[in-house]
């Protein structure tokens, strides 16, 4: 624990900020840095708690009484100081745009060259267009893999109850609804799942890309994921897919991105040289005829995945809990 590295940049910062309750969340706030001392302390051997433990208190008395200090020392000059009036004001803080909404933009504006179009389908949905329409009927096992949160009291006789939406593929049968063929659709919205960990938060964003027209085939899904990986994660990257089981597409995959510390060849960081991105697959024909499309004259394709996790992995952010992203904390957030 490094105290007396503490104590020399308080003191640093007492000649050089002048904003006394700046100094005061930096060092006494619930985030600021003796906070932060405590929460490793946490970790630390009994015996180094015990040495420890008193030093920090100290050095906390110690800040609480300069900063004292320092404040009646100012109100008393103030008291005689006259009124510079010519001296600037206090500049506001320029705040940036939230990196989940950077890398929102940052996906929309890969796809939309290609002609795809951006919806937004609702956070709040029936079951229906959740599970049922996409080839999962209800009490289907399938269904536990989305940690849906139900909506009590809300259901529709015929669409079923309401749900926090789990994933963007409710967005699918919706836009095949729309009636209008051939269908390029780039649904990105906040979707809600109960799950929290360093990988998951229980309200996330998702983006979805379905294409529909009259011979799509896997080679379509193939070329688009890597143009995705290369336009977004940047040259040199691309994609694999591996067999897996959704009810919603046939076949369904598992799309994995080459590792941007090796790029495939297979590092300490990514073991086998890929990572897994999301999931992908022939849209499932009963799919399409939830959706009043006809299987036989038209096949599509849909994947889709999170926004953060997304982000996280370009290369470069190096942020290793998605938790970090809504803590809100800006030493956090100025970074990005
Ligand atoms: N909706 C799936 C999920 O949340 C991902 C997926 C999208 C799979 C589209 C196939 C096709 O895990």
């Amino acid at each position: 624990m490094e105290i007396e590295k503490i104590k020399k940049q308080f003191k640093k910062d007492l000649e050089s900020i002048k904003d006394i309750e700046k100094i005061r969340i930096r060092y006494l706030g619930k985030k600021g840095e003796i906070a932060w001392a405590f929460k490793q302390l946490k970790s630390f051997s009994l015996t180094a708690k015990k040495k420890i433990g008193p030093e920090l208190n100290n050095l906390k008395r110690e800040i609480e009484d300069l900063l004292e200090k320092r404040l009646k020392g100012r109100s008393n000059q103030q008291q005689f100081s006259p009124l510079y009036k010519s001296l600037p004001g206090k500049k506001p803080e320029i705040g940036h745009l939230h990196i989940t909404t950077q890398a929102i933009r940052e996906i929309v504006n890969v796809f939309k060259p290609l002609g795809f179009n951006r919806v937004r389908y609702n956070e709040v949905e029936w079951d229906y267009f959740a599970f049922e329409s996409l080839n999962m009927p209800k009490e289907h096992p399938a269904r536990d893999e989305w940690e849906t949160f139900f909506i009590q009291d809300l259901s529709n006789p015929k669409k079923g109850k309401a749900v926090i939406t789990p994933h963007t593929s409710s967005g699918q049968v919706r836009e095949m609804l729309k009636g209008e063929l051939p269908i390029r659709m780039l649904n990105l919205s906040r979707c809600g799942r109960r799950e929290i960990n360093i990988n998951h938060i229980p309200s996330f964003y998702q983006f979805e890309g379905l294409v529909i027209d009259k011979g799509i085939n896997i080679t379509h899904l193939r070329g688009l994921l890597d143009y995705f990986a290369q336009n977004f994660f940047g040259p040199g990257r691309k994609t694999r897919i591996r067999p897996f089981h959704f009810k919603f597409t046939e076949p369904s995959f598992e799309i994995d991105i080459n590792c941007d510390l090796c790029l495939g060849k297979g590092c300490r960081f990514c073991k086998s040289g890929w990572v897994e991105l999301g999931g992908a697959g022939m849209v499932h024909p009963n799919v399409l005829k939830f959706g009043k499309i006809d299987p036989c004259k038209y096949t599509g394709f849909a994947f889709g995945w999170g926004v953060e996790r997304t982000y996280m992995m370009k290369s470069g952010t190096k942020i290793n809990d998605i938790r970090h992203l809504f803590s809100n904390d800006f030493r956090f957030l100025e970074q990005f």
